[in-house]
């Protein structure tokens, strides 16, 4: 089996990150997004997988996410032609890659806890034309519903309906087989012009045999600042404790609790505290400072005199502030510091990117 993920788009409501970066490669955990998706991909024997990617982006993607060998895998790196028409459109761009197969579509911004092995299985054992993941979610209206009929099986999916005739989102988790291209044949943009994803399913729900199932564990699209800070979080809670690794020296007055991860040549001060869940990247310098749960610190930060925690700080972010930073995200050698004039005392002095978000 093959398996295309789409990597493309342009995460407006991750602006102003996703002005300079590519949401699929925003670290959590210190990985870019799309490694865990590989993981998983991988984790259920499919090697040969397809990236749909935005045009002009293949090398930017290939430096980050590599050519699939750390997973035993090949990567192919796809760009998406003729624009944004929808998600169906993004698998009909790669039919040449999974004409006459059975496939996995997995959206890049999906992260899932545990394995998708049961609804891989299940696809194949029951010979399935097509299966989708169902997740409970509070707020069903942003996301593709299904509706079922009162024997409780599938009547339709529906793309981002006003009305929700369920409190289930079809995630970004789909199987398909080699019928999906005759079935995108059949459908028209939707209002919001564009060839929906969920109308190819209501095609297989009408022409062939669909499975669906619930993902009872821990799933989330990432697709905003605080759905991002979360599934940063639920990764280090599901990562193995004996895989945080501490490879730099430390004072032995520094304290460090619970499970912790520091790069290589990271100097941290002895009045530090490190609470983990944390992982902290190569060459950083943490001085007089606590660093809380849940914080991703990636490579050449500088933190002094501060307290950070659930946070996102990318490589070369600096913070010297005496405001506790919380459910934060810091781009790319942000500097984020106290004031150090004299006057006026109580000014803020601020220097924001377009669609920056501050909370003071
Ligand atoms: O997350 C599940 C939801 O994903 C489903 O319930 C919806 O039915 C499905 O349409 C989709 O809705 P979103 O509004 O979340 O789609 P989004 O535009 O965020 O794109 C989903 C992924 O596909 C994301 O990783 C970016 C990628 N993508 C998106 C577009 C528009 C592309 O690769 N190319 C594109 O042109």
């Amino acid at each position: 089996m093959k398996a295309l993920i789409a990597a493309g788009g342009h995460a407006t409501r991750l602006r102003p990150i996703t002005w300079t970066h590519n949401k699929h490669i925003i670290p959590l955990a210190n990985k870019p997004m799309l490694w865990y998706v590989l993981k998983k991909i991988t984790d259920v024997g499919i090697k040969d997988i397809i990236i749909n990617v935005n045009p002009g982006d293949v090398k930017y993607m290939s430096d980050h996410l590599g050519d699939g060998s750390e997973f035993g895998a090949h990567i192919t790196y796809l760009e998406q032609r003729g624009g944004a028409k929808g998600l169906a459109h993004v698998v009909a761009n790669a039919e040449e890659y999974l004409k006459g197969e059975r496939f996995l579509f997995f959206l890049g911004d999906n992260i899932i806890l545990g394995s998708i092995n049961q609804f891989v299985d299940r696809f194949e054992r029951e010979q399935l034309d097509c299966m989708i993941a169902l997740s409970h979610v509070k707020d069903p209206h942003r996301f593709g519903v299904p509706e079922f009929n009162p024997d409780g099986t599938l009547k339709r999916t529906i793309e981002k309906p006003k009305d929700p005739p369920s409190s289930f989102a079809v995630t970004g988790i789909y199987l398909f087989n080699e019928k999906f291209f005759d079935a995108y044949k059949t459908i028209e943009p939707s209002e919001r012009g564009e060839y929906e994803i969920t109308d190819v399913i209501t095609w297989y729900i009408q022409n062939g045999n669909v499975g669906h199932e619930e993902i009872t564990g821990w799933w989330k699209d990432t697709g905003t600042p605080d759905a991002l800070i979360e599934g940063n979080a639920s990764i280090m809670d599901d990562t193995p404790r004996e895989e945080f690794c501490v490879n730099c020296q430390l004072h032995e007055d520094t304290q460090i609790q619970g499970p912790v991860s520091i790069g290589v040549g990271t100097i941290i001060s002895a009045d530090c505290l490190i609470r983990g869940p944390v992982v902290i990247g190569k060459e950083c310098k943490i001085v007089s400072s606590y660093i809380g749960p849940y914080t991703s610190i990636g490579n050449n930060v500088e933190i002094t005199n501060s307290e950070v925690e659930h946070s996102i700080l990318f490589d070369g972010a600096k913070i010297d502030t005496t405001r506790r930073i919380v459910n934060s995200l810091i781009g790319l050698n942000a500097h984020l510091v106290d004031c150090k004039r004299s006057h006026p005392k109580s000014g803020h002095r601020l220097i924001i990117g377009d669609n920056s978000f501050v909370e003071l």
